[in-house]
């Protein structure tokens, strides 16, 4: 098992203050009703980002309540890892416009797009660098504007997703708490189940794209399903296995919320019962990046997750990507 090398300082979290209901659907015209959606994914209610908002506000909201909660001034922040599929710009990144934010002037910063595994994806690159020597105070943020990016006229991926950012400061760790396994893996054969076909340099944005609506998310859903049910139990007995522990030592399992009943296959497939499962879909929905932080700062809040914990993390997204972490609070 792997000592603790780096732990979470402080968590943030923030969702725009536009609550979207699934009733509101057939009013935009969407062939879809508040039952379906509960009924096949447990999803109720999103938050949708105003045109004010994107994600270097968001993210810079969750990212202060994590530096507040820490004790981290912007100045000693010396990696900022943000996870994004829904980036502000397509140049520079969305990291960078972060860092300038906040005044995180020693910062590096750069962005990971590994879709909804983004952030545990960029809690295993941070804590490496972090062995290395390379940095010693990081903020990993996940953040995400989807709506911006969702095909309000397609019901099959509209009613699913949503906005809002986490984030979290990781420090060396001290007491014998902080990240004890990690396991991240991939499968880009599978990219086209869900993607984003135009917009990018392989098929840039023009007249086409924007009458056949390919810049915008497509998802072959049930396929989708059944791999992420598949690798995010992979992904827990993995980093399991890494701590050397079984789903009977963990104290709260927090997966990434894209659909009640791929969480609740998860649990059962880990041996963890719902009573030690979080979940917050039914009031975000999907959030992709964000949605495992934004979780963690909920289940801190409410008192889930306290002092001796032990929390296991999974995710699946776009790509495929899929993670996992075992982490002692
Ligand atoms: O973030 C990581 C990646 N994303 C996911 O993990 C999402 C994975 N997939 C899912 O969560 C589910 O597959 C969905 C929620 C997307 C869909 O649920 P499903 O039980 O797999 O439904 P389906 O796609 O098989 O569709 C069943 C029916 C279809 O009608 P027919 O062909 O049976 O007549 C759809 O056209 O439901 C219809 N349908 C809808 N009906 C009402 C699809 N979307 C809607 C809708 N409202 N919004």
């Amino acid at each position: 098992m792997k000592r603790p090398y780096v732990y979470l300082a402080g968590v943030g979290r923030w969702a725009p203050p536009r609550i979207l209901r699934n009733d509101e659907f057939a009013s935009m015209g969407l062939d879809t009703n508040d039952a379906w959606i509960v009924q096949r994914t447990g999803i109720r209610e999103r938050h949708i980002a105003g045109p004010a908002e994107n994600n270097r506000t968001m993210s810079a909201a969750a990212s202060r309540m994590a530096m507040e909660r820490a004790g981290v001034h912007p100045g000693e922040i010396d990696l900022i890892v943000l996870g994004t599929a829904s980036p502000d710009h397509l140049l520079p990144s969305t990291a960078v416009e972060l860092q300038a934010e906040l005044g995180a002037s020693r910062a590096a910063a750069f962005d990971i797009c590994a879709a909804c595994s983004s952030w545990l994806y960029g809690l295993i690159v941070a804590e490496g660098l972090m062995m290395s020597g390379s940095a010693e105070t990081a903020l990993v943020v996940g953040t995400e504007k989807l709506s911006s990016i969702v095909d309000w006229k397609d019901r099959s991926t509209a009613v699913l997703f949503g906005d809002g950012a986490g984030a979290a400061i990781l420090r060396r760790s001290k007491h014998g708490k902080g990240i004890l396994s990690t396991y991240f893996r991939s499968d880009g054969t599978l990219a086209p189940l869900l993607h984003r076909r135009a917009g990018g340099a392989a098929q840039p944005f023009d007249e086409h794209a924007l009458h056949d609506r390919s810049f915008y998310i497509e998802m072959e859903g049930r396929e989708v399903f059944k791999h992420a049910v598949r690798s995010m139990s992979d992904a827990c007995d993995r980093a399991l296995d890494g701590a050397r522990m079984t789903g009977a030592d963990i104290d709260l399992l927090i997966p990434h919320q894209a659909n009640v009943r791929i969480i609740e296959a998860t649990a059962k497939h880990a041996g963890i019962p719902m009573e030690k499962v979080f979940v917050n879909v039914d009031r975000y929905g999907n959030t992709s990046s964000a949605s495992v932080p934004m979780a963690l700062e909920e289940a801190m809040a409410a008192g889930r997750v306290t002092d001796g914990s032990t929390v296991l993390l999974v995710a699946f997204g776009a790509g495929f990507t899929w993670a996992s972490l075992v982490i002692r609070f």
